[in-house]
C-alpha cells in the first residue's frame, strides 16, 4: 500500500507514502479510496485527515506510470477526488512542502484544507502541455477566484500558500497553520470542530465569477494567446476556467475532460512529454549506475579568464562554490574580473540579484598568476586559448602540480579530448566539460567522455552540472561533439541555398518562422562570422574533399564579421542590433553565382526548412550510429537547450519522428540528386534507412 491508514481517537489518517514526492500511483489512489472506505464504515471515525508522509503531500501524478495503463487504471484522480468529496464524513486535507497537479486537485475535492508556512502550491500541467484533468480548472477559480487560478494555470508556476491565503475573498485554504511541525495537530483538531458541521462544504458548490465577466477573458485571451504562441494549452486553460463560470460544475468537468484528452494528442504535448522525459533520461548514463561514488567537489580552478572562463567562473560562484582564476598576465586577470563584474552589476542593476548576494558570490572568488595556488582544487577547468600547443603546456603542468584525484577538464570545443588526456599520466582524470557561450546564461553543458574518462569522474560531473543548473548531454569524443558537428552541415546548407538563389533574409525567415530563435546568417553576425571562417580554413586542409559555399569566406574576406564589426551578412546602423537586408552583400552573392555559371530559382519556404533541419537529422542520426551520442533524445536536449530549436517541437528528432522517418528519408534521397548540394551527404544515414525500414522512430533509440 503507499498510503497508510490509522485512526487517532475519533479521527482517521490517510497518509500518502509514495517517495519521493507521493506521486498519485496506482496503489496511493487505491489507498486513498480504501482509507475512505474503511473510515466511513467505522462508527468510532467521526472526521478523516489526508496528509501526506516525508518531503511533500503530493507531486501528483506519478512519472513512472506516464503512459502505462496503470495510469488510469481505476480508481483513477478523478474516482480518488469524488470519493473524498462524497464521503459522509469530513474530510480534511492538510498540505505541507509541496502540492502540485493532482496533488492540489485531490485537496480541492476534501471539504477542508489546512496548509503548512511554506507549501508550494501549483497547478503544473501547461508545462507539458495539458490542462489539469481533475478537475483543477473547475474547482481552483471558485475556491481562489477567477483571476488568480487562471494566473496559476497559465504560468504553471508554483506559488507560497501563505501569499494564496492572502487573497481576498479566498476559500481555498481554511487554515495556514503555525508550522509544518504542528500540521497534523492542527488538522486533527480541525477535523475535531468540523466533525458534526452538516452540510459538508464542497469546493464544487462555490461559486465561480468575474466581476468584468466577458470581458476579462477577452483580456485574458489576448494576453495568454500573445505569450504562449505555439501552445495550445494554456489558452484552453482561459476556455476551461470560462467554462467554469458560465456551465454547470459537472458540465464544466466534462469540458474539462474533453479538452484534456484532445490535448495529449496534440504534437505540441507530445513534444514537451518527450521533453520532460528526454531531460531525466540525459543525466543517466547506461553504464555509470546511479550508486556510482562521486568525488567531492568544494573548490574549483578556472585556467584563462577570457569570454568563456569568465562565464565558467560565474557558474560556480552563483552556486556557492569557491573559484581561484589562473592567468599567464595581470591585465588578463584584471580584465576577466572586470568583465565578471559587470555581468554582476547589470544584474544587479536590473534588480535581478541583491546587492548582498553579488558581494557573497565576489568574496568566493579570488586569481593567481602561479599554479602552486591551485593545487588543491577539487575540479580544474581549462579555458585557454583553442590550440592544442596551449593546451598541452597547461595539461602537463596541472599532471605536475593537481593533487590526486583532482578532476581536470578542459573546456575545449573542437580539440581531441583523448589526446588531450594523454599529457597527462591519469586520462581517467580528464574530461570535457563543454560549456556554450554565454557560459553563465546558457543551459547546455556537453559533458565529453573521453576513451578512459573514469565512471566516478563522469557521475561526479553529470551531479555538479545539476548543482550550477545546467542541463548535462554526455557526448563522445568527436569534432565539434554533438551539437557542433551538426551545426556544421546546417551551416553548410545555409550556405549552398545562398548559391542556388535565396538571400540571407529569405533563409533566416524561413527558419524563424519554424520556430528557430534566429536563422543561421543572423546568427553569424551575431557569433562572428570569422569563427566559421576559421574552422573553415582547417577543413579545406584536412578534408579538401568537402564541399562549401565559398559565399561566407567572400563576405569575410571583406572584414564583414558580423555585429562586431558593425556588418556581416546585414548592414547594421552603428550602436544598433537590428538586421538590415544589405545589398552589397546580395550582389555579392549574385556576382558569386554568376562566376560559378548558376542560374538562381525561387526556393520555397519548406525546401529552405527541411535542407536545414534534416541536415541536423541526417548528421545526427551518424553520430547516433557511431556511439558519440547515446540516445537521440540527448541531441534533442543539445539542441533545446544550446542551439534555439523550437520547444514545441521536441527537437529536432522528435522532429523527424513526427514527420515520419519515412517521409524525411525521401526528402533526403530527392536532395541528393541537386548536383548544387552536396549528394553524398544526403543519402540517408545507414541508421536512419534501418528505422524506415522497420518501421521504428528515433524514440526507439
Ligand atoms: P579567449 O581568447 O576569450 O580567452 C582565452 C584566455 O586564456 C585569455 O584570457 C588568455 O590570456 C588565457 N590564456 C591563454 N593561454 C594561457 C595559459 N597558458 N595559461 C593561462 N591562461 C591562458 O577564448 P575563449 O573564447 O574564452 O575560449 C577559451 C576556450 O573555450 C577555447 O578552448 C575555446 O575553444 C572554448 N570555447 C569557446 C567558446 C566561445 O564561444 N568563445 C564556446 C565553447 C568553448
Amino acid at each position: 500500500m503507499s498510503a497508510d491508514y490509522e485512526v487517532r481517537g475519533d479521527v482517521a489518517v490517510i497518509t500518502l507514502n509514495n517517495p519521493p514526492v507521493n506521486g498519485l500511483g496506482y496503489a496511493t489512489r487505491k489507498g486513498v479510496t480504501d482509507g475512505l472506505e474503511r473510515a466511513n464504515a467505522d462508527p468510532k471515525v467521526k472526521s478523516i485527515v489526508i496528509t501526506g508522509a516525508g518531503r511533500a503531500f503530493s507531486g501528483g501524478a506519478d512519472i513512472r506510470e506516464f503512459g502505462t495503463p496503470k495510469a488510469l487504471q481505476e480508481p483513477n484522480l478523478l474516482s480518488v477526488i469524488a470519493a473524498a468529496e462524497n464521503s459522509a464524513k469530513p474530510v480534511v486535507a492538510a498540505l505541507h512542502t509541496i502540492a502540485m497537479g493532482g496533488g492540489l486537485e485531490l485537496p480541492l475535492g476534501c471539504h477542508y484544507r489546512i496548509v503548512a508556512p511554506g507549501t508550494k502550491v501549483a497547478l503544473p500541467e501547461v508545462k507539458l502541455g495539458l490542462i489539469p484533468g481533475a478537475g483543477g480548472t473547475q474547482r481552483l477559480p471558485r475556491a481562489l477566484g477567477v483571476e488568480p487560478a487562471l494566473n496559476m494555470m497559465v504560468s504553471g508556476e508554483p506559488v507560497p500558500a501563505e501569499l494564496l491565503a492572502q487573497v481576498p475573498g479566498q476559500k481555498l485554504f481554511d487554515k495556514v497553520a503555525q508550522s509544518a511541525e504542528t500540521l497534523l495537530d492542527e488538522a486533527l483538531a480541525l477535523a475535531r470542530e468540523k466533525a458534526d458541521v452538516r452540510p459538508l462544504p464542497k469546493v464544487r458548490d462555490l461559486p465561480a465569477k468575474h466581476p468584468l465577466g466577458d470581458a476579462y477573458f477577452q483580456f485574458a485571451r489576448n494576453t495568454v494567446g500573445a505569450m504562449a504562441k505555439n501552445f495550445p494549452a494554456p489558452l484552453k486553460c482561459v476556455d476551461a476556467v470560462e467554462a467554469a463560470t458560465k456551465k454547470k460544475f459537472d458540465d464544466g468537468i466534462a469540458y474539462e475532460r474533453e479538452h484534456f484528452i484532445n490535448l495529449m494528442w496534440t504534437p505540441e504535448c507530445r513534444a514537451l512529454r518527450h521533453v520532460f522525459a528526454a531531460e531525466r533520461a540525459a543525466s543517466k548514463i547506461a553504464d555509470v549506475p546511479e550508486d556510482t561514488p562521486k568525488r567531492e567537489i568544494k573548490s574549483v580552478a578556472v585556467i584563462g579568464a577570457g569570454t568563456m572562463g569568465g562565464g565558467i567562473t560565474m557558474n560556480f560562484l552563483n552556486a556557492g562554490i569557491p573559484v581561484k582564476v589562473l592567468e599567464t598576465k595581470q591585465e588578463a586577470l584584471d580584465r576577466g574580473l572586470a568583465t565578471i563584474r559587470k555581468n554582476y552589476e547589470a544584474q544587479v542593476g536590473k534588480g535581478k540579484l541583491k546587492q548582498d548576494k553579488y558581494e557573497q558570490r565576489m568574496a568566493l572568488l579570488s586569481t593567481t598568476l602561479n599554479y602552486d595556488d591551485i593545487k588543491y582544487a577539487d575540479l580544474v577547468i581549462e579555458a585557454v586559448f583553442e590550440e592544442m600547443g596551449v593546451k598541452e603546456a597547461v595539461f602537463k603542468k596541472l599532471d605536475e602540480v593537481m593533487k590526486p584525484g583532482a578532476i581536470l577538464a578542459s573546456n575545449t570545443s573542437t580539440l581531441d579530448l583523448n589526446k588531450i588526456a594523454s599529457f597527462t599520466k591519469r586520462p581517467q582524470d580528464v574530461v570535457g566539460l563543454h560549456f556554450f557561450s554565454p557560459a553563465n546564461v546558457m543551459k547546455l553543458l556537453e559533458v565529453v567522455r573521453g576513451a578512459k574518462t573514469g565512471k566516478d569522474v563522469l557521475a561526479t560531473v553529470m551531479a555538479l552540472a545539476k548543482t550550477i543548473k545546467k542541463t548535462a548531454v554526455v557526448s563522445g569524443v568527436t569534432d565539434g561533439f554533438i551539437g557542433n558537428r551538426m551545426i556544421e552541415q546546417y551551416s553548410r546548407q545555409a550556405g549552398f541555398l545562398l548559391e542556388e538563389g535565396a538571400t540571407p533574409e529569405q533563409v533566416d525567415k524561413a527558419i524563424e518562422k519554424f520556430g528557430f530563435a534566429m536563422g543561421p546568417f543572423r546568427m553569424g553576425d551575431l557569433a562572428g562570422n570569422d569563427i566559421g571562417w576559421a574552422i573553415r580554413k582547417r577543413r579545406y586542409v584536412e578534408k579538401p574533399g568537402m564541399k562549401y559555399s565559398k559565399t561566407a569566406d567572400k563576405l569575410c574576406e571583406l572584414g564583414r564579421f558580423g555585429q562586431k564589426t558593425g556588418a556581416g551578412w546585414y548592414d547594421y546602423k552603428p550602436g544598433k542590433r537590428d538586421a538590415i537586408p544589405s545589398e552589397l552583400v546580395n550582389q555579392m552573392i549574385e556576382d558569386h553565382r554568376k562566376a560559378l555559371g548558376i542560374t538562381p530559382r525561387k526556393i520555397s519556404e519548406q525546401e529552405i526548412v527541411e535542407r536545414l533541419v534534416y541536415s541536423l537529422v541526417n548528421e545526427a542520426a551518424r553520430i547516433l550510429e557511431e556511439g558519440i551520442a547515446s540516445k537521440a533524445s540527448d541531441i534533442d536536449m543539445v539542441y533545446l537547450t544550446g542551439y534555439g530549436f523550437p520547444l514545441w517541437r521536441g527537437g529536432p528528432m522528435q522532429y523527424a519522428d513526427t514527420v515520419g522517418l519515412f517521409n524525411v528519408a525521401e526528402s533526403m534521397k530527392r536532395y541528393a540528386k541537386n548536383p548544387l548540394d552536396d549528394t553524398q551527404f544526403w543519402q540517408p544515414a545507414p541508421l536512419l534507412q534501418k528505422l524506415v525500414a522497420e518501421g521504428k522512430t528515433f524514440n526507439n533509440v
